[in-house]
């Protein structure tokens, strides 16, 4: 399956382990409604309270039959009959409260539990959104938290209705006849079979359904995003899509007639046993040596009659708890991932950051990758300075970009920023320090104005108009029959590369760091657009530490100092002459 296996899935595990593991998170399930308490012991009486309510009818029923009937004793009758409809009136009213309290506790938990995994994952370094496939993530919070949603609803309340409604019928049947009372009772072994079995096979084709979910979603996120849909268009895939699609659906199909014929079966059987107690009943009642009168028989076989749903729910509970036990592990999963990237427990705050940015000895490997990134690098770029990094695709210099900005954590060795590790600065005060503009940029399905908001939210509409004419871009929005008021459209297709790209300078002026790190910023843009680009660079730039990984010399050859990366390590750095005169690769690259 495309599931990505989690840590340490690779060895097999032991039945033992399995429980284990089950008694936890029955546990954790637990502990989810510890803050919810109050609430649950209210639902609980109010629940018991109604229970005990109802098995006063039947008693009331009995009366009506062989008293106030055979005696025509007309007051009383309008007593028991006014008070059968009281009941039910007040059991009704209770189930009402009862519902509003419990749902709302369900709602309340799911909540928690929706915040906390995407807060979570937030805080996840960009190492595990590599890893992961988008509509993976997003199936796990809605269809995952959505499915443990129902269960909790309603199997938090129904546990204890129909356990209360099951003890007190049972009581009220004893209370009418015990012997009959052990006649009705031999369908519960069967069932207790059964139900067993059930469970365990919904619980395999839950998970199964989930993944299945998750892929469906993954496929919806690949074939109908805007740039999945290009993808597909251009490489003529709209069919092996729509075909991808079909299959995955299809196998859903199998799964939900699998998951609802699972139990169905077993209710069938149980309703033929159930089904036949009363008649036994009447057969019983009418042996020669009973005793009974005909209105215990009718008060007996109602309460009877009034156990099966109950009884067979309450045995259900079990069947959905575990079946929802493959939806809770998937988020308790996530819940767990360690967080790479660590905030500091005790932050160092620098108060008036210059930018002087230094790597010293610093090494890195790629999650499992054999080889490493970057090896040994050292660099020092004094504040206000500017560095270039060159060399071949796949030489380090992105990861360089992207330790800067604690996007990854060195493996070994220290990135510090005026002296301080940056594992040592908040994670807000880096961003606040470090900006990053990088070839591919991403703007939200929104307006301009929001768009460049989104880096300052206090931003004023002067200090938006006035980083959008730094960034070249300011013209052309107002040309624009909505200006700053104009959809980005989905991922900002609506704009060209350049334009996008000036766009992304934009906001990353208004954020004013100190420190500013172009991966490739203007590659991906026609000489004529780069040169717009540039020039909003060089504004971006003054009075900054630069770091600039271009791909073109043409335009590093003003830095202060250009370092030549190859392999992961440093092969020479001096300024553009020093280089040339040098006669090594960086003069090789520049003839
Ligand atoms: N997320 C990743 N996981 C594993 N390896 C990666 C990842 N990103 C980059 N690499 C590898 O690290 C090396 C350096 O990549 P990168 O820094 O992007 O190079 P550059 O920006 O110079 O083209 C390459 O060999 C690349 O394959
Ligand atoms: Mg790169």
């Amino acid at each position: 399956m495309a599931e990505r296996p989690g840590r340490g899935s690779a060895r097999t595990v032991t039945p033992a382990e399995k429980a284990q593991a089950r008694a936890v998170s029955l546990r954790r399930i637990g502990a989810l409604f510890i803050g919810h308490r109050r609430h649950l012991s209210v639902v609980v009486g109010v629940i018991v309270v109604s229970s005990i309510l109802a098995m006063v009818s039947p008693f009331l029923l009995r009366e009506v039959i062989d008293v106030a009937l055979p005696d025509s004793n007309l007051t009383l009758l309008i007593w028991l009959v006014a008070g059968m409809v009281a009941v039910a009136a007040a059991t009704s009213a209770l189930g009402v409260i009862q519902t509003w309290i419990s749902t709302r506790v369900g709602q309340r938990v799911m909540h928690r539990l929706r915040t906390d995994v995407f807060a979570h994952l937030q805080r996840q370094s960009v190492g595990f959104f590599t890893r992961t496939r988008t509509g993976e993530v997003q199936s796990r919070i809605t269809n995952d938290i959505g499915g443990m949603q129902q269960v909790v609803t309603s199997t938090a309340s129904s546990v204890a209705s129909n356990f209360t409604t099951v003890i007190a019928t049972l009581v009220a049947m004893a209370a009418l006849s015990w012997q009959l009372t052990l006649v009705s009772l031999v369908a519960l072994p069967p069932a207790i079979y059964w139900t067993r079995r059930v469970a365990r096979m919904r619980q395999a084709i839950t998970a199964q359904r989930q993944r299945e979910l998750a892929e469906l979603n993954v496929i919806i996120d690949e074939g109908l995003s805007i740039s999945g849909i290009q993808l597909s268009k251009t490489m003529g895939a709209g069919d092996a899509q729509i075909e991808r699609f079909t299959d995955s659906s299809h196998r859903l199909i199998d799964l939900e007639l699998r998951s609802e014929l699972a139990g169905r079966w077993r209710m069938a059987t149980m309703n033929i046993i159930f089904a036949a107690i009363p008649a036994t009943i009447y057969l019983a009642a009418g042996l020669p040596f009973s005793t009974m009168s005909i209105g215990t028989l009718v008060a007996f076989t109602g309460l009877q009659a009034g156990l099966f749903r109950p009884l067979m729910s309450l045995l259900d509970v079990g069947v959905t708890l575990t079946a929802s036990l493959a939806l809770f592990q998937r988020i308790f999963e996530y819940l767990d991932l360690p967080v790479e990237v660590q905030e500091p427990a005790t932050p160092v705050r620098l108060d008036h950051p210059r930018g002087h940015l230094r790597f010293e000895d610093v090494t890195f490997v790629y999650g499992d990758s054999e080889t490493a990134a970057l090896a040994g690098v050292s660099l020092d770029v004094p504040a206000g300075s500017s560095l270039a990094l060159v060399g071949e695709t796949g030489s380090g210099k992105s990861t360089i970009a992207s330790l800067i900005a604690r996007l990854h954590d060195a493996t070994s060795g220290r990135v510090t920023i005026d002296g301080v590790d940056i594992k040592d600065l908040s994670l807000t005060q880096l961003a606040e320090i470090v900006g990053v503009v990088s070839q591919e940029t991403y703007l939200l399905h929104t307006t301009i104005r929001e768009n460049l908001r989104y880096a300052k939210p206090d931003a004023t509409d002067e200090q938006i108009v006035a980083a959008a004419r730094a960034a070249q871009i300011h013209d052309l929005i107002a040309g624009l029959p909505d200006g700053y008021d104009t959809m980005v459209g989905s991922r900002g297709h609506r704009f060209s590369g350049g334009e996008k790209q000036r766009i992304a300078i934009a906001r990353t002026l208004l954020r004013d760091p100190r420190i500013l790190v172009l991966d490739e910023a203007t590659s991906a843009l026609d000489n004529d657009t780069e040169r717009a680009v540039q020039r909003a660079f060089d504004e971006l730039s003054a009075g900054r530490t630069t770091v600039t990984i271009a791909h073109r010399l043409s335009t590093v050859r003003n830095a202060d100092q250009i370092a030549v990366i190859d392999h992961g390590r440093i092969l020479e750095s001096g300024t553009h002459e020093s280089l040339l005169d040098k006669g090594g690769r960086y003069a090789a690259l520049s003839s």
